[in-house]
């Protein structure tokens, strides 16, 4: 069984980005949370990140059929910047029925107003946020949960 773990824009700059806010870690740190987490419950990770919303809607597209050919458990997903924008990745998850956890590093709700909203949270079937890097590995598990129920 695969897992997607998708990245939204400027996710490429974590560890030099706004650290105060996102930690000193790497994606390439996250990458290896992933990989470490999910191995153990039997799930093959693609790790994606893109700085373009068509290419994050077609990775959406791709894993919405292997989750219904039952060859993936779903997708966590972190959309940066497009969660508060994007009416097109609502759309995507909505249209495939790909399983999403949608997952912040920043706790979103105590930052700026217009972090406040999501687009992405009515299709997801679960929000996590602030809970740093550890939240990617909390997300595998849940999707790996929710697949063998
Ligand atoms: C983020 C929160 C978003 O508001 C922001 O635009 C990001 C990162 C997070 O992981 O905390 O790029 O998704």
């Amino acid at each position: 069984m695969k897992i997607l773990i998708l990245n939204g824009p400027n996710l490429n700059l974590l560890g030099t980005r706004e650290p105060e806010q996102y930690g000193h870690t790497s994606l390439a740190d996250v990458e290896a949370l992933c990989r470490t987490t999910a191995a153990p419950l039997g799930l093959e990770v693609d790790f994606v990140q893109s700085n373009h919303e068509g290419e994050l809607i077609d990775h959406i597209h791709a894993y919405g059929l292997l989750c219904q050919q039952g060859n993936a458990v779903g997708a966590v997903f972190n959309p940066g910047a497009f969660t508060h924008t994007s009416v097109a990745l609502h759309d995507a998850i909505k249209g495939t029925g790909l399983p999403v956890v949608e997952t912040h590093i920043s706790n979103v709700f105590a930052r700026e107003a217009f972090r406040h909203h999501s687009y992405v949270s009515p299709v997801a079937v679960g929000v996590i946020a602030g809970l740093g890097i550890q939240g990617y590995a909390l997300a595998i598990q849940a999707l790996s949960h929710r697949a063998s129920r």
